[in-house]
């Protein structure tokens, strides 16, 4: 069975966690999109893995781990990635694999990155994931095939540089980038990644054949999909179901169940709209019950009730089969739980995702409300032995959502995860 992982809402909803959870009964993990602005954290007898390039069945050690070619990758944080996790005696060899059509991230990426940022802000990683998902589409980008190449990697280099220096220079007043620095840099990071590097395509198309179980590991979440999340505060690329495809090769016939990961409430790292965020107090709670900082930044996230409004358009784009809600945890201590079914804005009522984001800014969330269950739930191990308050919250939000709540997660640690 070859199944899609997908984040629900603006990210960081525990997918990581859950693709850890599933990984044990599947054969390959494979990342079919974004790059290292990603952080997928599972944690294991207390010590903490944060995958940022590297998906997250790689904590197994018999499951192939493979970056598809709709990621974007930074040779040196790909590299630092994986010394990272060989110090944490984490098995890396031929279980881990990386497209030759895969993007290649450049120095002149990431300032661009943080250059645009200051000119108009989206709140973004500073990784350069834009500018090189921009070179892509504008053909002018630099595949990881294309780095193995000494006289096509200098051609290409070249070429790009002469257009980027003189953006900076002209656009920026900065200072370029020197060829020969970036030439010698990047080839002694391929001579590192190169053992990485395969056809992947054909590789999962056998896989396919041999019917093993693949698991698609989607980074992001629906809402900074480019194309239907909350534009244009969203990241660069399709974070939702249709990335899986474009993403690694594998056809839509070969998809079989599509499960979506939603926190028990909303967060959002960046700038844009959010309809259902906290006032300082209750955003404070959350905080530091949630541990809610960026895995890859560290940046504080803004945290909100439940938005049945987003998430059951998720499982509209997505065509999600199932849900995992996780962090149900964190709402132990809360007397009151809110959850937002609708917006009204200039007295009209909207039930669905609205593309104008001046109703999403400006709209006031009509929530129902839920008495809390007020009892800790991190050492529960099935549906049944939950308080029945949360059990009715949970039930809510499936009845809400239209979709079944199948996982349900209710601490950072491995084991704390169980099945309906
Ligand atoms: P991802 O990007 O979707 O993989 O999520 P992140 O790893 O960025 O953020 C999720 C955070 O919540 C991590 O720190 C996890 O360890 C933690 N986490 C995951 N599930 C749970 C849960 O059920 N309860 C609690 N308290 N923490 C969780
Ligand atoms: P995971 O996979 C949460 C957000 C950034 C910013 C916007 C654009 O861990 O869920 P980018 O650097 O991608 O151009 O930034 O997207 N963002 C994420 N937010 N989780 C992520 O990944 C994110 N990756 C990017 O904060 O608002
Ligand atoms: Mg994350």
């Amino acid at each position: 069975m070859n199944i899609v992982v997908v984040g629900a809402q603006w990210g960081d909803e525990g997918k990581g966690k859950i693709i850890d959870f599933l990984a044990k009964d599947s054969d390959i993990v494979v990342r079919y999109q974004g790059g290292n602005n990603a952080g997928h954290t599972v944690v294991i007898d207390k010590e903490e893995f944060v995958l940022h390039l590297v998906p997250s069945g790689i904590l197994h050690r018999d499951k192939l781990c493979i970056i598809g070619n709709g990621v974007v990758i930074d040779p040196s944080a790909l590299i630092s990635e994986i010394e990272g996790l060989k110090k944490k005696k984490i098995y890396i060899d031929t279980n881990l694999m990386l497209s030759e059509q895969a993007h290649v991230i450049f120095p002149y990426h990431r300032l661009l990155d943080e250059l645009r940022e200051k000119r108009r802000k989206i709140g973004t990683t500073g990784r350069g994931i834009g500018p090189c998902y921009a070179d892509k589409i504008a053909r002018v980008g630099i595949r990881v095939v294309d780095l193995l190449e000494e006289e096509i990697f200098a051609q290409k280099l070249k070429l790009n540089l002469e257009e980027k220096n003189k953006i900076l220079k002209n656009v920026y007043g900065c200072k370029g980038f020197s060829f020969e620095k970036i030439f010698t840099e990047y080839r002694e990071y391929a001579k590192k990644i190169k053992k990485y590097v395969k056809n992947t395509t054909l590789i999962l198309k056998e896989a396919v054949k041999k019917k093993k179980n693949i698991l698609f590991e989607g980074a992001q979440g629906t809402l900074l999909d480019i194309d239907f999340g909350t534009y244009p505060y969203v990241t660069a690329s399709n974070a939702s179901v249709g990335g899986v495809c474009t993403g690694t090769g594998i056809s839509p016939k070969d998809i079989h169940k599509i499960i979506g990961v939603a926190k028990a409430y909303t967060t959002r790292v960046g700038e844009g709209p959010f309809p259902t965020e906290f006032a300082v107090d209750l955003m404070e709670k959350f905080r530091l019950r949630g541990k809610e900082y960026g895995a890859t930044t560290g940046r504080p996230r803004r945290c909100g009730w439940f938005d049945v409004v987003l998430v059951k358009y998720s499982v509209m784009v997505n065509g999600m089969d199932e849900l995992a809600i996780t962090k149900l945890d964190v709402l132990d201590e809360m007397p009151e739980i809110k959850i937002c079914v609708g917006y009204e804005y200039k007295g009209k009522v909207y039930h669905h995702f609205p593309a104008n984001l001046r109703i999403l800014y400006e709209g006031r969330p009509i929530y129902e409300k839920h008495k809390g269950w007020l009892s800790d739930t991190s050492r529960i191990t099935s549906f049944k032995d939950l308080p029945e308050r949360a059990k009715g919250y949970l039930n809510r939000l499936s009845e809400l959502l239209g979709v079944k709540v199948r996982l349900v997660s209710v601490g950072s640690e491995r084991n704390q995860t169980f099945i309906l």
